[in-house]
């Protein structure tokens, strides 16, 4: 049971923009490096808010992955894949569902929000309010331990946590499982077994979640345990029970914020988005006419870059130097708004160059785009399989 599984996954909305990449995809790249990770394209997820165009999903999903690819994921470092072709997603949203009490998914704070927003779709729907139950599926599907999010999802995660505990508290029971786990911790042998004591006393006296992490780990490389000792172990550390499902955190990494053309968050809902492959022609005529400090009228006017967008933009993309170059000569009008737009440009086009490049072989040859997804789906499906078969045993549905 690896104990430093990554999940995320991305509703199919297609191309995706710069604010995608600073915000989330340069993320995954950098957890590619360091964990077990598995990416996936939330396409159920897509038809929970868009279900009256189920047409654009399809090209949606491979621009997506295109620009996955066109950010540096790399399908030799993390597992790819598509959640409907993978029917155990279903299959544990439903199973979920029987435990899930509709209180908890009616307080979901984008539950409420979201339908007040989206006001032209008709958002009572069965399907939406299971939104984050179908997440939550997602995450214990793979017993991530980690799940990069936005902070408007971490609500998802939380949720997700819930659901797992008390699914381990109905179904994680088991006759003698004092005795069993006791049997286990001598497996472990002394030192370690000393060790797994004093970091379970300090995680349930004090709740240090250090500790939880220390025995996480230790039970997790010990080799020579059963996956049921291990289980037991691992359940025993959170109360008592086996642990079938495990409890996810929200990993919150400081990332960048890109405004949108407005200066308002980048949305392509909005229509202030700048794609991750855009035309460079495009881009600059887009920059060019991007609003500026409202106050600096003329050019002889000075500026105070704080209101300004576009200075926003100088923080994600400019080194200390010419930041130190635009906020002078805008507080003492020595340059343009268009002679300080400049360094971005060329910035944002440098790194689109890059991107396009990346693409380049998907965009020639959408067939290895489907390859890479096949090869990914055929391992996820390794372990979800897995998972789902503990599920349905736990839930009585293992008999013969
Ligand atoms: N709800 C997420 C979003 O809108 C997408 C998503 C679906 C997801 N399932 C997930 C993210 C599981 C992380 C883990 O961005
Ligand atoms: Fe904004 Fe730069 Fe113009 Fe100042 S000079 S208002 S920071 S674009």
């Amino acid at each position: 049971m690896a104990t430093d599984r990554v999940l995320s996954g991305m509703r199919p909305t297609g191309a995706l923009h710069l604010g995608h990449y600073h915000g989330a995809l340069k993320n995954w790249v950098r957890l590619q490096e360091e964990h077990d990770c598995f990416f996936f394209v939330a396409d159920w997820h897509a038809l929970t808010t868009h279900y009256d165009s189920p047409e654009v999903i399809g090209n949606n999903v491979w621009e997506m992955v295109i620009d996955w690819l066109a950010a540096g994921i790399d399908p030799a470092k993390a597992v790819l894949f598509i959640q409907s072709r993978l029917p155990q997603h279903a299959e544990l949203h439903l199973a979920l569902s029987m435990c899930t009490p509709l209180g908890w998914l009616e307080r979901v704070p984008t539950y409420k929000d979201q339908q007040e927003k989206l006001t032209e779709k008709d958002l009572t729907t069965y399907g939406f309010l299971g939104y984050p139950l179908l997440q939550a599926a997602d995450i214990l599907m793979y017993r991530a331990q980690w799940v990069p999010v936005g902070e408007d999802q971490v609500p998802h995660v939380e949720l997700t946590r819930e659901v797992a505990r008390r699914f381990n508290h109905l179904f994680g029971r088991e006759a003698g499982f004092e005795d069993k786990a006791a049997a286990a911790l001598k497996k472990l042998g002394g030192k370690r077994g000393q060790a797994y004591e004093d970091y379970r006393v300090r995680y349930q006296q004090n709740g240090e979640a250090a500790a939880l992490e220390g025995a996480r780990s230790l039970v997790a490389g010990t080799q020579s345990l059963s996956d049921d000792d291990r289980a037991r172990l691992l359940g025993w550390l959170e109360g008592g029970r086996r642990r079938i499902l495990v409890e996810p955190q929200a990993l919150l990494t400081e990332t960048s914020k890109v405004p949108g053309l407005d200066g308002a968050k980048m949305s392509k809902s909005y229509g202030n988005a700048v794609a991750m492959r855009e035309d460079p022609a495009s881009v600059t005529k887009k920059l060019r006419q991007m609003p500026t400090d409202p106050a600096r009228v003329r050019r002889t006017d000075p500026g105070n870059p704080d209101n300004c967008p576009v200075w926003q933009l100088h923080q994600v993309y400019s080194n200390a130097e010419v930041k130190a170059w635009a906020r002078q000569g805008c507080t003492t009008a020595g340059i343009g708004c268009l002679d300080c737009k400049q360094p971005v440009i060329d910035a944002i086009v440098a790194e689109q160059t890059v991107f396009v490049e990346r693409a380049k072989p998907y965009v020639e040859e959408p067939r290895r785009v489907r390859d890479i997804m096949d090869a990914g789906c055929e391992r996820a499906r390794a372990v979800a399989a897995e998972t789902m078969r503990d599920v349905k045993d736990a839930m009585g549905l293992g008999y013969v």
